[in-house]
C-alpha cells in the first residue's frame, strides 16, 4: 500500500484560521439572525488602488492582442517589477538590494513554507511563541520537529517567549541554534523590533553562522521613523537573511497574490561536505523547477503601487487601517484591557479579561457580542491568556465592534 508522509500526522488539530472559520460558520448555522463582525483572520476588505484597477486593465488589454499577448513569464518575475522593488523598497532606502536579487511570488506564506526546501533536515529551528503558525507547520511537515507536548509545544524546535513580561522581546536561544523565524512588525503581537534588536539578531546570526528567516509582510503598517522597514537596513544582514514581502497588506492583494522574497547573492550556508553555498543560487534552482511565476497582469498590477498615484493611494489605505487599529486600542483600553500592538501593525494584542483563556474568551465574544477574534493559544503555548483582533475592517464595522465589546466586558 502506498506510504503518506507521516510527519502530518503530527500536527495539531487544523490550520488555525479554518478551524475558526468552522466554529463562526456552525454559530452562523445556528444564529441566522446574527449580525457576526469578523476581526480574524487578517484579510483586507477595502478595493485595489484604482492604480493597481486601470495597470491590470490595461494588462488584459495587452493579452487580448497576438502582438503584445504574454505566455510563461520569467519564474523569477519581470524585470518591470523587480526593478522598481529594488528601486523604492530597498535604493531608495539606502539598501543595497538589486533587482536580481528579487523573487517575485504568490505569497509570502508559500515562501516562508517553500523555503524549507533549500535547507537540510538537520538545522536547529528557533520560532518566536506566539508565531505565525505557518513557520511551524511547515518544520513539523518536513519532518524536522517531532512531537508535540500537551501544550502543542514541539519537541524538535527552539521557542522564545515573547509576552508582555518581556516586554515582548526574547531572549536569545539558549542552545545554538541554525535557523531563526523573525517576524516584524509581528504577527499576531502587532509589536515591531527597534533596530537594536534587530542588530542584535544579526550579530547572532554571524555568531552562529545561523540564518534568519525575515518576514515583513507589515512593514508599510511601521509609522515610526526610528523603527527599520527591512533587515537589510542593518549592516550584515545581506549575508544571514532572506527576507520575505507582500502586496496583500499593503495594496490588498490577499485575493490577488503578489509577494516577493529577497535571498542576496553574498547569503550562503554549509552543504554536507562544508563547502559554502550560496542560497541565491539554491532558491532560483527551486524556483525554475517548481514554479511558473505570478501572472503578467497581477504583475502589472503590483508595478502601479510604485507609482505616484499608487504609492499615494496605498498610503490611504495603511492609513486608514492604522486609524482602524487606533480605534480598537482606544476603545478597548477604555474599558481597562490591556492592549499591545496596533500602532505600527494592524493587530491589536490584548490580554483577555479575568477569568477567561485565550479559547474562552473567544466563544464568549462570539456568542455574547458577535465579534469573532483569534484565540492567542492558536498562535502557540505563550499566547495562553491573549486575543487577537484585526484591524482590516470597514469604518463602521470597526465602531460597531468596539461598541460591542465595550458593552461585553463592562
Ligand atoms: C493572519 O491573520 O495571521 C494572516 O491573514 C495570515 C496570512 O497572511 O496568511
Amino acid at each position: 500500500m502506498t506510504s503518506i508522509n507521516d510527519h502530518y500526522l503530527k500536527l495539531k488539530a487544523g490550520y488555525l484560521f479554518p478551524e475558526i472559520a468552522k466554529r463562526v460558520n456552525s454559530f452562523c448555522e445556528s444564529h441566522p439572525e446574527a449580525d457576526v463582525i469578523k476581526l480574524g483572520i487578517g484579510d483586507v476588505t477595502e478595493p485595489l488602488p484604482q492604480a493597481v484597477i486601470t495597470a491590470m486593465h490595461e494588462a488584459i488589454d495587452e493579452m487580448a492582442k497576438r502582438e503584445t499577448f504574454h505566455g510563461y513569464g520569467p519564474e523569477q518575475g519581470y524585470e518591470f517589477l523587480r526593478e522598481k522593488i529594488a528601486r523604492f523598497d530597498y535604493q531608495d532606502r539606502g539598501v543595497s538590494i538589486s533587482a536580481d536579487e528579487i523573487f517575485v511570488s504568490d505569497g509570502s506564506k508559500c515562501d516562508t513554507g517553500n523555503i524549507l526546501d533549500i535547507f537540510g533536515n538537520d538545522n536547529r529551528i528557533a520560532v518566536l511563541d506566539p508565531v505565525y503558525p505557518v513557520y511551524v507547520d511547515t518544520n513539523v511537515m518536513a519532518g524536522h520537529t517531532g512531537q508535540a507536548d500537551e501544550q502543542g509545544r514541539y519537541e524538535g524546535l527552539v521557542y522564545l517567549p515573547v509576552t508582555a513580561e518581556n516586554n515582548f522581546v526574547p531572549d536569545f536561544p539558549s542552545e545554538p541554534v541554525d535557523l531563526i523565524y523573525l517576524c516584524y512588525p509581528n504577527n499576531p503581537t502587532g509589536v515591531v523590533a527597534s533596530r537594536e534588536v534587530l542588530k542584535a539578531w544579526v550579530d547572532y546570526a554571524h555568531e552562529h553562522s545561523a540564518i534568519i528567516l525575515f518576514d515583513a509582510a507589515y512593514e508599510a503598517f511601521i509609522s515610526d521613523p526610528e523603527i527599520p522597514h527591512s533587515i537589510f537596513e542593518i549592516e550584515g544582514a545581506d549575508e544571514v537573511a532572506i527576507e520575505f514581502r507582500s502586496f496583500s497588506k499593503n495594496a490588498g492583494f490577499t485575493g490577488t497574490r503578489c509577494a516577493f522574497t529577497v535571498v542576496p547573492k553574498s547569503v550562503c550556508a554549509s552543504s554536507a561536505t562544508g563547502e559554502s553555498v550560496s542560497l541565491h543560487q539554491l532558491w532560483n534552482r527551486r524556483q525554475s523547477t517548481k514554479f511558473n511565476g505570478v501572472s503578467y497582469i497581477v504583475q502589472r498590477g503590483a508595478e502601479a503601487v510604485y507609482s505616484p498615484e499608487g504609492r499615494e493611494q496605498t498610503k490611504q489605505l495603511v492609513d486608514f487601517y492604522l486609524e482602524n487599529a487606533a480605534r480598537l486600542r482606544e476603545g478597548l483600553e477604555k474599558v481597562g484591557i490591556d492592549v499591545h500592538g496596533g500602532e505600527n501593525a494592524p493587530y491589536v494584542w490584548l490580554k483577555t479579561p479575568e477569568g477567561f483563556d485565550s479559547w474562552g474568551f473567544f466563544d464568549e465574544l462570539l456568542h455574547k457580542a458577535h465579534l469573532v477574534g483569534t484565540p492567542g493559544s492558536g498562535f502557540g503555548a505563550s499566547g495562553e491568556g491573549y486575543f487577537r483582533l484585526s484591524a482590516f475592517n470597514s469604518r463602521e464595522n470597526i465602531e460597531e465592534a468596539v461598541n460591542r465589546f465595550q458593552n461585553l466586558v463592562r
